[in-house]
């Protein structure tokens, strides 16, 4: 009998529910399922408050939920203890969030091999080597030996970036990872994830307020009020036929479409 998730799936999320309070109960997330293929970049939208964070919090195992259940790279998470689901984050899960929190004393070198030492071990020279190759590929070579505040933000998100993928995590979680950026960093950052996507094929979930950002994704989440409100893949977006046909449906409030339809 073989009850494992299927390969292809990296992520199942069942009825998840998170609840905050006890005497005052806050219902912050309702039933919300969600599957996510192997080496999919998807975007999870939606206005502040929605919980997309608590979701997210919840994917990376950083919090549980209050019911449901979720299967990440054949893993059920919401059956495993703590020490297991401590483990169970630094092996398969790299997380980039808005305010980078690097480490202002150490070099981005240091500061991308943090979560070896959190793991207590000293990096070995092929994790060293491995480091250097991740900052070579977001493009700092050059300031492997610059302490976070000789850097730009966009950089200092760069080295955040490499950081996450450092234990070669098959999914990286980020929150608002260019909230913090400007427009041109902001473009960058996200050139940078899809292509990170596409050579490692590791599967993204981002977290954005930024609509004309997430388009860049293969599908976009939007969470309303706890809510899976519309899920959709991003090439829909250039496809007249599905304007047509699910406008009515999925996206009443689509500027895209209605710039489209003038
Ligand atoms: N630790 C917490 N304790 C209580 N309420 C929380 C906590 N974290 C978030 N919330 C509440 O849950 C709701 C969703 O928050 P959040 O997931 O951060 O939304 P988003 O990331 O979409 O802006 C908000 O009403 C927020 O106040
Ligand atoms: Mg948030």
């Amino acid at each position: 009998m073989d009850n494992k998730t299927p390969v292809e799936i990296m992520l199942k999320a069942s009825k998840i529910t998170k609840v905050y309070g006890k005497t005052i109960r806050n219902q912050v997330l309702f039933d919300i399922d969600l599957e996510i293929k192997k080496g999919e970049f998807m975007s999870i939208i939606g206005p502040s408050g929605s919980g997309k964070s608590t979701l997210l919090n919840i994917i990376g195992a950083l919090d549980r939920p209050t019911s449901g259940e979720l299967t990440i790279d054949g893993k059920e998470t919401t059956r495993l203890n703590e020490v297991e689901l401590s483990d169970f984050r630094n092996r398969s899960l790299g997380f980039i969030f808005q305010f980078h929190y690097l480490l202002p004393a150490f070099t981005a070198l240091e500061n991308v091999l943090m979560p070896s030492w959190i793991m207590n071990k000293s990096p070995s020279p092929k994790l060293k080597g491995r480091a250097k190759e991740l900052l070579s590929m977001v493009g700092l070579s050059e300031k492997m030996d610059s302490k976070p505040a000789e850097l730009s933000g966009g950089q200092q998100q760069r080295v955040a970036i490499a950081r996450s993928l450092i234990n070669t995590p098959p999914i990286v979680l980020a929150d608002e990872p260019t909230g913090n950026l400007d427009t041109e960093s902001t473009s960058q950052v996200y050139e940078l994830l899809r292509e990170i996507n596409r050579e490692l094929h590791t599967t993204f979930i981002v977290v954005t307020h930024d609509r004309r950002i997430a388009s860049k994704s293969d599908r976009i989440v939007e969470i309303v009020d706890g809510r899976v409100q519309k899920d959709y893949p991003t090439d829909a977006i250039n496809d007249e036929g599905f304007w047509q046909e699910a406008y009515p449906i999925y996206c009443k409030y689509c500027k895209k479409y209605e710039e489209k339809r003038k």
